[in-house]
């Protein structure tokens, strides 16, 4: 295994690279102690392997390296968890998409439970780490059914970037948008005494939406996310999924700013 070697690598990008889990959750899974090489646990975070050579497990399942690595979107209904399984058997996203046609697809990011709208899954490791990271400020849309009447002023200090209890938020652009958008989405008129608001996101915390738009007091009744990136959801059924084009596959590496080959390993650590 030697580093002049073109085919070697970290351990923790040929996992992410084979579509195990982002770099970070390839990361985990490792220090977890569930990675193999050649037999022998690997928990060092600076292990090399040679994606020739040697032989990788994850809790004993060979990883096989070189696939054609898979994007789609699914429409998530309300009602299922973004993860690929749950200990306490609550419904998941896993069972919407093809796992067993496409071992090792993960989700990009996640929705809330009760969120609907475009979630991405791929096996590309790379490219999922890149798109959730802050710094390509990814833009995600969503769109909020709230309580209460509320006026493009209230909407200020989302522009602005509002404090939240874990930090101040990046500005997100924002609008109120007619009670049509609501009936389009969510098939019914929007309630009485309720606003819908369009935000644009280039960070992804938890429940964020909700939490800045519970701090001006307009507490979110539906969230729904109609594009990530340059990729728009469109006609695409609740719950059902379809793979992407190569333009959009495309037009999400411009987005994230990744060439292929992804080559900037060293850049984001
Ligand atoms: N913000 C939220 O509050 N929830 C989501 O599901 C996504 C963004």
């Amino acid at each position: 295994m030697s580093e002049s070697h073109p085919h070697t690598m970290r351990l923790q990008r040929f996992l992410a690279r084979a579509g195990v889990a982002s770099r970070r959750g390839s990361e985990a899974i490792m220090t977890a102690g569930r990675v193999t090489v050649n037999g022998r646990v690997a928990t060092e975070l600076g292990t090399k392997v040679d994606t020739d050579l040697d032989v990788v497990e994850v809790d004993g399942k060979r990883v096989v390296w070189g696939d054609t690595p898979v994007y789609l979107m699914l429409h998530k209904p309300a009602g299922f968890i973004t993860t690929m399984s749950d200990p306490q058997g609550r419904r998941c996203v896993a069972e919407l998409v093809p796992t067993e046609r496409y071992p090792g697809l993960f989700p990009v990011g996640r929705l809330d439970y009760d969120t609907t709208g475009l979630l991405l899954f791929t096996t590309d490791g790379d490219l999922a780490q890149a798109l959730l990271h802050p710094s390509r400020h990814v833009a995600k849309r969503y769109v909020a059914l709230v309580d209460g009447v509320m006026t493009d002023a209230e909407l200020e200090p989302l522009r602005q970037g509002i404090m939240l209890d874990d930090g101040p938020c990046k500005p997100a652009p924002s609008r109120i948008v007619s009670a049509r958008a609501a009936r389009r989405i969510w098939s019914e008129p929007a309630p009485p005494h309720s606003s819908v608001v369009e935000i644009e996101l280039s960070e992804g915390r938890k429940n964020q939406v909700k939490r800045m738009l519970g701090r001006v007091h307009h507490p979110v009744l539906r969230l729904h996310r109609p594009a990530f990136g340059p990729l728009e959801l469109g006609q695409l059924k609740p719950g059902t999924w379809r793979c992407l084009t190569e333009e959009e596959i495309g037009r999400l590496r411009a987005a994230a700013d990744v060439r292929e080959p992804y080559t900037s390993e060293e850049g984001t650590r």
